[in-house]
């Protein structure tokens, strides 16, 4: 599938809209709820097993995910303001809280990622930080933009460590 030219279009997300989807270990998506495909733009066919990378939005650091992943991947849940691509180009903003769910003998089931409405003011912030930290990106590579959120951290009084407190202060 070709990728969407990203559009200056923003899409709303409503306060009591819940983007639910789960995916495998690599993943690829293995369900999307009915406002998942509302807001995205695709149908269910066009997005089971394919990788959640299908929503990748240009706008997104890479050390993002990676921080993403690096903590998932040990069972450690991840809130973190997620800029999302649009079948039409269009664009979402939403804070993201993703996690590993077990089986009851406590193998790896799926990861489970629960979206939610970004304010105003985190869209802001967050759009400044991540602009920069691609940048960052461009220059000095995922380090340079690892530092460059470290700092932003630093001046809230927080840390990597701290990092999902952060988020969801910024989103009040
Ligand atoms: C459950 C789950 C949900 C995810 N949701 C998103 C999402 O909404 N948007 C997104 O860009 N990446 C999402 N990802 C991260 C992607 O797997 C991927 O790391 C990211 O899009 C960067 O892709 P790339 O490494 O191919 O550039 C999700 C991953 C998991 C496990």
């Amino acid at each position: 599938m070709e990728r969407p030219t990203p559009t200056d279009v923003e899409r709303e997300v409503t306060n009591i809209d819940m983007i639910v989807s789960k995916g495998d270990a690599e993943g690829n998506i293995t369900y999307t709820n009915p406002i998942f495909m509302k807001i995205s733009g695709y149908t269910q066919g066009e997005l089971l097993d394919k990788p959640h990378s299908i929503l990748r939005h240009p706008d997104m650091p890479k050390a993002i995910f990676k921080f993403l992943w690096d903590n998932i991947s040990e069972g450690k849940e991840v809130n973190a303001f997620v800029k999302n691509l649009c079948k039409d180009g269009s664009y979402y903003w939403v804070l993201a809280q993703v996690r590993m769910a077990k089986n009851p003998d406590g193998s790896f089931r799926n990861y489970v990622s629960t979206r939610k409405r970004a304010s105003d003011s985190a869209k802001a912030v967050m759009g400044e930080l991540y602009a920069k930290m691609v940048e960052a990106e461009n220059e000095g590579g995922i380090d340079a933009s690892v530092k460059v959120l470290e700092e932003f951290l630093s001046q809230r009084g927080h840390s990597l460590a701290t990092f999902n407190d952060a988020m969801k202060e910024l989103n009040k």
